[in-house]
């Protein structure tokens, strides 16, 4: 029998979302193919990049040539599987080191990952593709503007949203002028760049994209719908939201997200899984795109388990898929 190929699987991370990092390892240690694959897991913390061997030894990463040596042999990986959501596995810090190594990895491109963590650039060229987003601002902590001025700009209602954020935190819907300041301050708390953008009003559909074999597939969509004013931390995390997977839609509304979301995975160069989220308005019927999630969720009840579980595809295969386009690469 030739020799299973070495998998690195990485979690962890540097930010607050490692938490949900951890949450997304139990989903993937319990359904990546054992059989198939050899398969390390690496926590990556600030502290240190460890593996924990099945006896309990903790041992370090040589960041040299990202291998490991267990039981006194050295091992050296094959393809790395990010499943760190936040710096430095979702914004292409880690991608970055392993295109140096010249390790093959699940995510997006170093480039691709830089871009998409950072909300305005994202739909700036979004945009000049002609794809629909939000009108917005891009505001700078080194630059201080008057806040009823930045509201004077932009049709309210609008959303201040830290710019490289996640999951919500740090994040306002303001429907009056003098609301923005007290939003930007908020906002300005979790990053040095905020966004305000335009409120689009419609329904939220939310849409994992992947490739497999080289060809660009859609999953069947979910439809989020937020029992707060919006998708926010406690709706994502704490229940106060239902997701209807698949959504329940026209199939031309259907047809129109699903084109919208190859079209982002085409001209963002992606690969691995992505999660498109848009806003579906019915009056100009079309999707707008708010934002591109290259490492997202894989906990037991996060979107793109249901999306896998929806096109009738199991989670093993769906891991095997990506780990498998990503070994083609090398
Ligand atoms: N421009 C917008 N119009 C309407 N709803 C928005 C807009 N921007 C954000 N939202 C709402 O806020 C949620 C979180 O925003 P998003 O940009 O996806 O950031 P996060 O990284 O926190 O998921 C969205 O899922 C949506 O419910
Ligand atoms: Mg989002």
């Amino acid at each position: 029998m030739s020799k299973k190929p070495v998998i690195a699987f990485l979690t962890g991370g540097y930010s607050g979302e490692a938490e949900i990092s951890y949450k997304s390892a139990i989903t993937i240690e319990n359904n990546i193919d054992k059989d198939k694959y050899e398969v390390y897991k690496i926590d990556i913390r600030k502290d240190g990049w460890w593996h924990t061997t099945g006896d309990g030894q903790t041992t370090g990463v040589d960041r040299n040539d990202f291998s490991l040596t267990v039981a006194g042999n050295k091992v050296t990986f094959d393809a790395v599987l990010i499943g760190i959501h936040g710096t430095p596995g979702e914004d292409g810090k880690l991608q970055g080191y392993f295109d140096m190594l010249g390790i093959p990895y699940t995510s997006c491109d170093a480039a691709t990952s830089a871009l998409t963590f950072n909300k305005r650039y994202t739909v700036a060229v979004a945009a000049f593709s002609g794809i629909n987003v939000a009108r917005s601002l891009h505001l700078f902590r080194h630059t201080p503007v008057d806040p009823l001025q930045v509201a004077s700009q932009l049709q309210l209602p609008v959303f201040v949203k830290p710019n490289n954020g996640g999951s919500s935190i740090g994040m306002s819907k303001v429907n009056k002028a003098e609301d923005m300041a007290e939003a930007l301050r908020k906002a300005f708390n979790e990053d040095d760049q905020v966004l305000v953008e335009e409120f689009i009003s419609g329904r939220e559909f939310t849409i994992g994209v992947f490739k497999t074999g080289g060809k660009i597939m859609t999953l069947p969509f979910t439809e989020v719908i937020s029992k707060k004013e919006f998708f926010d931390f406690e709706a994502k995390y704490q229940g106060l939201s239902e997701e209807i997977t698949p959504a329940v839609v026209d199939e031309s509304i259907a047809e129109k997200v699903r084109s919208a979301a190859k079209r982002v995975y085409e001209v963002f160069n992606c690969r691995g899984v992505v999660r498109i989220d848009f806003i579906y308005n019915e009056a100009k019927g079309e999707p707008y795109m708010l934002e591109i999630n290259t490492v997202p969720g894989q906990s037991e009840a996060s979107i793109v388990p249901q999306q896998v579980r929806a096109m009738g595809w199991t989670l093993k295969d769906f891991y095997s898929a990506l780990i498998d386009e990503a070994l083609a690469l090398k």
